[in-house]
């Protein structure tokens, strides 16, 4: 199969002679001259590479770009200004296009440009979340363990050092408190890896009280966040009687855990209250219990929503951003449930959980 092409400009007779080019040298090729059309195209003829020229009748180019990137993600874009214009260019390659041209150019140098922009491509779908994650499933239990001992070593060994050098030399005891906050960092770090590839054999179902598990995971959090936590208050709604879920039940405190401490984190500077509501889903769905977690913290970033569950996806400096993909995992994948994140500018953050209780 060839790779398909889309050239999207405004002036049909330079389009013609794109076209003409590029199947000359064993391309499909598809020609739209304003933004619409071109919408259109990226749904029914699902090009590989798109040439988008940015000055077009109907929409300013990099709003289409824009547009487009929305529609797949995936999109290869190499974008065509006017001379002079590579000033745009960049803003262009921040926005995702992959490469620019100046007109005119030669069409030697877009052959140059699309082959590299394909190979690129190939590249990047080949490392796509999907295809990464059964490497990392054999290799990160291998890895965790290289890291783990010497972490723990480390840790043990600093201990000794706190216990007996002298740590009123205030330079001396800041590095050690560096050491041991990366050291906690760390193995935070390789745990969350591991909890996120660990294979799913051990599943043990049990009969769950969700009110009791989320009261533990409550008091954990609290515990966790003892010293910094101070400004955040807990209220739960929890509904008495809500029938027992089946369940592993590690896996699904870790999800509550990881879901917790994001609130937490979330409220850490501002303050706020964090509920926590259990219940039955309401008819037609007799046989699901739903978990609500509304946190007052800043919202989640409109542009940023979609990524929240990508691994290693953060936006906290030291966030390891597998805590969701992490509950992604536990609550759909292995419990057959749901979960929903809604965020609102100036309303906080709601995560909605729902389980069958099967
Ligand atoms: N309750 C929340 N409030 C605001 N942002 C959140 C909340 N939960 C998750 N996020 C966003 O989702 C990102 C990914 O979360 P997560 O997968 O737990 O990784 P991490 O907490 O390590 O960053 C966070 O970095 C943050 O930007
Ligand atoms: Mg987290």
């Amino acid at each position: 199969m060839n790779d398909r092409i889309l050239v999207i400009d405004d002036d049909p007779s330079f389009a013609a002679i794109v076209k003409q080019f590029l199947e000359s040298r064993g391309f499909s090729v598809a020609l739209s001259y304003e933004g619409a059309s071109a919408l259109q195209q990226l749904r029914d003829y699902k090009p590989e590479l798109i040439v988008l020229d940015l000055g077009l009748p109907d929409i300013y180019g990099g709003e289409l770009l824009v547009k487009i990137m929305e529609i797949d993600p995936d999109s290869t874009i190499i974008v065509v200004t006017g001379f002079g214009g590579e000033q745009v260019a960049v803003e262009m390659m921040r926005r995702g296009a992959v490469d620019f041209l100046s007109k005119p150019f030669e069409m030697k140098v877009l052959h140059a440009a699309v082959k590299d922009a394909l190979r690129l491509r190939k590249v990047r779908l080949e490392f796509r979340r999907d295809q990464i994650l059964p490497t990392l499933e054999k290799f990160f239990p291998f890895l965790a363990h290289e890291i783990r001992n010497p972490l723990h070593a480390i840790g043990g060994a600093l201990a000794v050092i706190q216990r007996r050098a002298n740590l009123q030399d205030e330079p001396l005891a800041r590095s050690v408190q560096i050491i041991k906050e990366e050291v906690h960092h760390l193995t935070e770090f390789v745990q969350e890896c591991l909890d996120f590839v660990r294979p799913v054999n051990k599943r043990i179902f049990t009969e769950i009280n969700i009110n009791e598990l989320l009261g533990v995971v409550l008091n954990i959090v609290q515990h966790i966040f003892a010293e910094n936590g101070g400004k955040i208050r807990v209220s739960t709604a929890l509904a008495p009687g809500l029938p027992a879920v089946q369940a592993n039940y590690d896996e699904l405190k870790q999800a509550f855990l990881n879901i917790v401490k994001n609130n937490f984190e979330a409220m850490l500077e501002q303050g706020g209250e964090l509920q926590v509501i259990s219940r039955g889903r309401p008819a037609p769905e007799p046989g699901w219990v739903e978990i609500l977690f509304v946190d007052q913290g800043p919202e989640i970033k409109k542009e940023n929503q979609k990524d929240i569950f990508t691994p290693f996806f953060t936006t906290k400096v030291k966030g390891t951003g597998l805590g969701l993909p992490i509950c992604h995992r536990i609550l759909v994948e292995r419990h057959g449930g749901r979960i929903k994140v809604e965020s609102e500018e100036g309303r906080g953050t709601k995560i909605e959980v729902h389980l069958p209780v099967r």
